[in-house]
Order: structure tokens, then C-alpha cells, then sequence
């Protein structure tokens, strides 16, 4: 089993960036914890993360016969994009949206999810852990 774990705009930031919202944890520190993870699963894992919407979309692309699911954390590009979405349409592999923070909670412009479209499931509001959880649920559904 093999995922694909993206993470879009900012989260490169995680633990400098406005940390009531998405805690001291850093960036790094989130890559170790899901690549821990999923070596104790056997699960292979492929992690990438950008600041740049082309790139996201090629990176989804990417995974057309490369990947059996995909963990998408898209930040700001979940209220804004309709390439994100399609690109995860296209591929047609499981996908399942993560936020650290707990969007339903937040803003108005925070309140509409493209990308939640095409995904099997989100996980909003329960840190950094929300990727373990989407990880065990994409292996546990193949
Ligand atoms: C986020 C929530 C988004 O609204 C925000 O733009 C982010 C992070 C989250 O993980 O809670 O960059 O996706």
C-alpha cells in the first residue's frame, strides 16, 4: 500500500505560524511523525508539500497509478481551488482532506471546501494526528 500524504500553502510554516490554531509543532516534525508511522505499518508513504497550486495539481497527477491513496492537507487552496479538486477527480484514488485546525469553527470564507468534493472523508480539528487518522482509514478501507 502506498500513500501519497501533500500539504499545500503555509504548512511549511507549521509551528512558527499562528500557533493557537495549528500548535508548536514543526513542519519537520510532522514528516517524522507520519513517516514513524507508517514504517510501523509497512505502509509506503511518499510526503511533499508546496506553496504553489500548479505544482499541488501535478503532484495529485503524479499519483495515476502510483498511489492507492492520497492524505491532502491543500491550506488556504481548500476555499479557492477548483484545479485542486478536479486534479484529485481525475485520478480517481481515495482521498481523504485533513485540516489541523478546526475550519468549521473559523471564518466564513473557511466554510466552503472544494477539494471535500471528491474526498472519501475529512478529518478537521484534530492537529497534526488528523493525518495518522486519515492514513489508518485509507489502509484500513483497501
Ligand atoms: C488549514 C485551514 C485553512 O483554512 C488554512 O488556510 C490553512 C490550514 C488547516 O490545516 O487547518 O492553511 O488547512
Amino acid at each position: 500500500m502506498k500513500i501519497l500524504v501533500i500539504n499545500g500553502p503555509n504548512l511549511n510554516m507549521l509551528g512558527i505560524r499562528e500557533p493557537d490554531h495549528y500548535g508548536r509543532e514543526i513542519y519537520a516534525d510532522l514528516v517524522a511523525k507520519i513517516e514513524r508511522h507508517c514504517n510501523e505499518k509497512g505502509i509506503e508513504v511518499e510526503q511533499y508539500q508546496s506553496n504553489h497550486e500548479g505544482d499541488l495539481v501535478d503532484k495529485i497527477q503524479s499519483a495515476y497509478k502510483n498511489a492507492d491513496g492520497i492524505v491532502i492537507n491543500p491550506g488556504a487552496y481548500t476555499h479557492t481551488s477548483i484545479a485542486i479538486l478536479d486534479a484529485v477527480k481525475a485520478v480517481g484514488i481515495p482521498t481523504v482532506e485533513v485540516h489541523i485546525s478546526k475550519v468549521e469553527e473559523r471564518e466564513d470564507f473557511r466554510q466552503i471546501s472544494y477539494v471535500r468534493l471528491a474526498c472519501v472523508k475529512t478529518i478537521t480539528g484534530h492537529g497534526t494526528n488528523g493525518y495518522i487518522e486519515a492514513i489508518d482509514y485509507l489502509a484500513e478501507e483497501k
